[in-house]
């Protein structure tokens, strides 16, 4: 049984098998591949584009989803194995697990980090639980890295440049007032650089470079892809010649847990926000970001609203490309 729990673990050729099922969705949106079957999305934060996408893509494809938020309308969850539950969750991983594989044919989770501990957040334990528990297959919906915001990412290059090997993208550090999940950096990274994308990660300082495992990652992609990966402080000249930036605001991993502390380091870089200027120096590059964003904290009104800003095809596409995830982790007919 397969899950969706990271790219790592998907092939190139099997993630671009998902986008061209995607492509064929997006020209003809209904059918009954998924008729009489269910999804569970498990939320413990909240989300606008991926709840309703999802929502929406299983009633595209005849199914059913089912929404629900532990701790909110459903019971709060335990994850840890050997815990005596006597905090504020009533039910543990393994039951919930266990019921939700007897109801539904997928179960879906949203579980950020917890902002404490990086060596523990690292390991993504809480859906590799669900996964080990789970008799169906998983997807993961945001944990410290964001597959499927990854697909809809690379499916929104891919319509407006063709191929995208080779070409420049810039992944930017961008300034918000607190620090972020790292969760859709990693995932832009991984992404871009296993379809051979010459990458740029623009960052302050080393402080914001992205774990180890997933500079690691990105470094093996372009072994086998025929990318690159650098890695720059500098803003102009990661931006000169661009041809797409992806724009993100993550948190110093040296730093966390510590907001205040990380507070002294960020203030300093009000002045990576994604500005027209920043943008002329690219070769007509395209711009994009996973959304929700902060106008004029991450990126200026103006580019938000230029032609060449590609956040709405890409919040789109979320929608195609988990419908193509949920037909092929069930074996449908595409
Ligand atoms: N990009 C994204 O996952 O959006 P939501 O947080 O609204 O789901």
């Amino acid at each position: 049984m397969k899950h969706f729990l990271s790219t790592v673990d998907w092939s190139k050729q099997d993630l671009e098998s998902l986008l061209e099922l995607a492509a064929r969705l997006k020209q003809n949106p209904w059918n009954s591949a998924l008729e009489g079957r269910s999804i569970a999305l498990l939320f413990l934060n909240p989300s606008m584009r991926t709840r309703t996408s999802f929502e929406l893509g299983m009633q595209q494809l005849g199914g059913v989803a089912i929404v629900l938020q532990p701790g909110k309308d459903a019971w709060g969850l335990e994850f840890e194995h050997g815990t005596v539950m006597d905090g504020d969750a009533e039910e543990h991983i393994v039951e919930a697990a266990g019921v939700l594989s007897r109801y539904c044919d997928m179960i879906a989770l949203r579980a950020f980090p917890s902002f404490t501990d990086w060596s523990k957040d690292r390991e993504d334990s809480l859906i590799r639980t669900l996964a080990q528990h789970a008799s169906v297959p998983v997807i993961n919906m945001e944990t410290i890295v964001h597959p499927c915001q990854e697909l809809a990412m690379m499916m929104t290059l891919r319509e407006r440049m063709g191929a995208v090997a080779k070409r420049k993208m810039v992944l930017t550090w961008t300034w918000h007032p607190r620090p972020l999940n790292t969760a859709v950096a990693n995932s832009a990274l991984l992404m871009s650089t296993k379809f051979g994308m010459d990458v740029t990660l623009l960052c302050p300082e080393p402080d914001y470079l992205l774990d180890k495992q997933f500079m690691d990652a990105a470094q093996t992609n372009t072994a086998a892809s025929g990318g690159t990966l650098t890695v720059s402080h500098d803003i102009e000249s990661a931006y000169a010649g661009a041809e797409f930036v992806y724009a993100k605001s993550w948190g110093a991993l040296p730093y966390y847990g510590r907001p205040d502390n990380e507070w002294e380091l960020r203030k300093k870089y009000r002045h990576f926000i994604v500005n027209e200027e920043k943008m002329a120096l690219t070769n007509n590059g395209f711009f994009s970001h996973c959304l929700p964003l902060r106008r004029n904290i991450k990126a200026s009104d103006e580019v938000m609203d230029a032609s060449y800003c590609l956040a709405l095809d890409e919040a789109e596409n979320r929608l195609h490309v988990q419908k193509a995830l949920m037909m092929t982790l069930l074996g449908a007919p595409a």
